[in-house]
């Protein structure tokens, strides 16, 4: 039977669909997966890479084959009579090229068109991800990396979520620890009333941390009561406790305040929410043997590293690695999460690295060679560095104030609209709402955008890991793959829409696209890629597969534009369709990339 015309997930899982059947059909022997991809050369869309391997497996076994060519050729034979696909052919030692078929494409872009963009999710080999992200020190600098594993895991997050993988999103903040003892400690001595406090008196927590520290540096008799004070913190009595969550809570409000400026949803469970499973999931790993008694410590010797991973310190305390430990026992255990990602800077790359191995040592985790879940990922990324190749700071304050250097971006970015609006006598076509609303969604737009870049081209290992030099006027340029390029080449599409006197919706039910033109065709065959760069994107944990997809979708766009005539064409109706369809899946990259469309610009 033919499959249905709009089958589920990504082209490239459908066409994959496909030459599995013909693939059983060839070679009913041999059980292999298919091995598709986007067609390379011209002579096709997308690919078959099977006859090659196949041969190798069948030959000598007495079959009828001659060569993979020959493979190749019944592979392309026996491919299924469907509405799918055009026609199919063989290049060089059995590569089959295959040609999809233009109504099947314009179809599949109408069908979005009119069912909504969530028609094209990928299915994905996952049902729930913890994500973990953002988490910042309670009382520390938030500083600039804080913000970019915010942004990129945010993404990410997005991802999964249009994917219907569910997501616990979660903020794993540093809340916990000895460097309690000395602010709760300075907290009493500077705030008697500490209690009434409300959540903004302290003024500046990072301040307040600096301060505590020099006492604590400075004074012996404050540093004995600090370190009381963490045992007393640690053995549950109260006082100390309330001083503890309110300091948390001070925190917590400056942490919030970023987070509704970027929309970022994210659940708070800090280190000390898994503090109490430490102790049970040590003695499990303990049984097992893994602990090992090294210099007073209790450490894990883990193969290929010098030294141990360290799970009680001498002092009997428990440690970053113990938390993350029992973190990642409850995640599997309890949340029953398939796969856990982590998103920091790389300098932690070793620890992630250290406590995964240990879980595995531990049984918990497959071995990452049979490519099976639950299995763990830490997302690395470089340091973002300023002009002077120094970690990137604000102004002249020392660590970087998120929130300022949004306000900056917004306020550039209103600038250059300002004078660009003004040099075109258009000013008075906007209200001072729509100027502010713009500047904000193209400002904060563009600091989302920046993060994701430096990841680009793929390897991702490697490219992650390379620092990254912050420039306002690099990021706000409008020419090269920013998003300020981004959400012109969208606004650019919306005015064509406004300027045509059709109306889109009723298109969308009553009309009919054609790709006769072959600018048409590409445009409509990129669009309907985007699952398969959804599943890319989250599959390899990269965001910036999508920036560059949309990059290459609006610079497609525009070779569609300039070579076949909209408005007023004979073709309108269908090409007005196009631009919608465009449009539509430009709006949704933007809002997996936490990046808000302008519709004017
Ligand atoms: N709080 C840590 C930091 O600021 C990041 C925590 C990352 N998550 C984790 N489970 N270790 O560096």
């Amino acid at each position: 039977a033919a499959p249905a015309l709009q089958g589920a997930g990504s082209v490239k899982q459908q066409i994959s669909n496909l030459v599995a059947l013909s693939l059983r059909a060839t070679v009913p022997e041999v059980d292999v997966e298919p091995i598709v991809e986007v067609c390379t050369g011209k002579f096709g869309d997308y690919q078959c890479n099977n006859a090659m391997g196949l041969w190798s497996k069948v030959k000598g076994s007495g079959t009828s084959f001659k060569n993979p060519n020959a493979i190749g050729q019944a592979i392309a034979k026996n491919l299924p009579a469907c509405d799918v696909i055009e026609s199919a052919s063989v290049a060089g030692p059995g590569f089959v090229n295959i040609v999809l078929s233009k109504s099947w494409v314009a179809k599949r872009i109408q069908d979005m068109l009119v069912n909504g963009i969530t028609t094209w999710a990928p299915i994905l080999p996952v049902k729930r991800v913890v994500l973990d992200f953002s988490s910042p020190n309670i009382a520390k600098e938030m500083h600039v990396g804080h913000l970019r594993s915010t942004i990129i895991g945010d993404t990410l997050a997005r991802m999964f979520e249009f994917s219907n993988v569910e997501v616990l999103r979660r903020n794993h903040v540093g809340d916990w620890g000895t460097q309690f003892g000395m602010l709760i400690e300075f907290l009493f001595e500077k705030f008697p009333n500490w209690e009434e406090l409300g959540s903004q008196a302290i003024g500046d927590l990072q301040v307040f941390y600096k301060a505590s520290k020099q006492r604590f540096d400075e004074d012996a008799e404050f540093k004995d009561r600090a370190q009381q004070a963490v045992v007393r913190l640690q053995g549950g009595e109260e006082k100390y406790r309330a001083a503890w969550k309110k300091i948390c809570e001070i925190s917590r409000n400056e942490f919030d305040q970023v987070y509704k400026l970027l929309d970022v949803q994210l659940e708070e469970k800090g280190e000390s929410f898994y503090n109490p499973y430490i102790p049970q999931v040590l003695e499990k790993l303990s049984s097992q043997g893994l602990i090992e008694e090294s210099e007073g410590a209790r450490v894990i010797f883990i193969q290929g590293h010098q030294i141990p991973l360290i799970v009680v310190k001498r002092d009997g305390g428990f440690n970053y690695a113990s938390t993350d430990l029992a973190a990642l026992w409850y995640r599997l255990n309890v949340e029953k999460a398939e796969w856990i990602i982590y998103v920091t800077d790389v300098g932690q790359q070793q620890h992630f690295d250290m406590f995964f191995k240990a879980a595995r040592m531990a049984g918990w985790l497959p071995d990452p060679k049979e490519k099976k879940f639950p299995k763990t990922s830490h997302v690395g990324f470089g340091l973002v560095l300023g002009a002077d190749g120094k970690r990137f700071r604000t102004r002249s304050t020392e660590v970087v104030r998120l929130g300022d250097l949004l306000d900056e971006a917004k306020s550039r970015s209103k600038s250059e609209l300002l004078q660009r609006l003004t040099e075109n006598g258009k000013i008075v076509d906007w209200t001072d709402e729509e100027l502010e609303q713009t500047s904000k969604a193209v400002g904060y737009g563009a600091v989302n955008h920046v993060f994701y870049l430096q990841c680009r081209y793929a390897d991702l290992k490697n490219n992650r890991l390379t620092n990254y030099t912050f420039s306002f006027d690099q990021m706000l340029s409008d020419k090269g793959n920013t998003a300020v390029y981004l959400q012109y080449a969208h606004a650019r599409i919306c005015s064509i829409i406004r300027k045509s006197n059709m109306d889109v919706e009723e298109l969308k039910v009553s009309g009919n696209i054609s790709l006769a033109h072959p600018d048409e065709r590409v445009l409509g065959l990129y669009l309907i890629r985007y699952a398969e760069i959804v599943e890319e994107a989250c599959t390899n944990l990269l965001p910036s597969v999508l920036c560059e997809y949309l990059y290459n979708l609006s610079e497609m766009f525009t070779r569609f534009y300039t070579n076949c005539q909209v408005v007023g064409s004979p073709e309108e109706p269908s090409r007005l369709l196009l631009c919608e369809a465009t449009a539509v899946v430009m709006r949704q990259c933007f809002q997996l990339l936490g990046i808000t469309p302008v519709y004017k610009l």
